[in-house]
């Protein structure tokens, strides 16, 4: 897969080990975070990944800032896109099964570099189930058309 992925100044160090991971398993990373520990500002960083994703050019998207909070916020403004925030990897699994998240988000500051990267893999792992959960999703869709 082609994974979008940005960070903040908090998640430099996390990114870079999380860049390496997800190309370790065989996929290609597109790097739009910030590589400087300068404070900047997390909406930028949730957004370029929100468009890349939500325009095709990235099958899904990682994003990583303090606690994931904020970052995660900002992505979800982007028409099309369901960022979810995941502390441990069952949540990361059940938003793709379930809510068929398109982002993962997690914090830099909440988890460490091996939870960090069972969350990913839980995530990039696991499969839409469809059925029921289409419909639930296509009513987030339904909400989002009348803004
Ligand atoms: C930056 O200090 C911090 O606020 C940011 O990384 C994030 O945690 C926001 O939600």
């Amino acid at each position: 897969m082609r994974i979008a992925i940005a960070n903040d100044h908090a998640a430099v160090e996390l990114k870079k080990e999380i860049v390496d991971y997800v190309r370790g398993l065989g996929h290609e990373v597109i790097n739009y975070g910030t590589d400087s520990h300068e404070s900047c500002h997390y909406p930028e960083y949730g957004e370029k990944v929100a468009r890349a994703v939500a325009a095709k050019d990235a099958d899904c998207g990682i994003l990583i800032c303090g606690t994931g909070v904020g970052i995660s916020i900002a992505a979800n403004k982007v028409k099309g896109v369901r960022a979810a925030v995941c502390s441990e990897p069952v949540t990361a699994r059940l938003a793709k099964e379930h809510n068929n998240a398109n982002i993962i988000a997690f914090g830099a500051r909440i988890v460490g570099p091996e939870t960090a990267r069972e969350i990913v893999k839980a995530y990039l792992t696991a499969e839409f189930l469809g059925g029921r959960h289409e419909r639930r999703v296509d009513m987030i869709a339904e909400i989002e058309a009348c803004n």
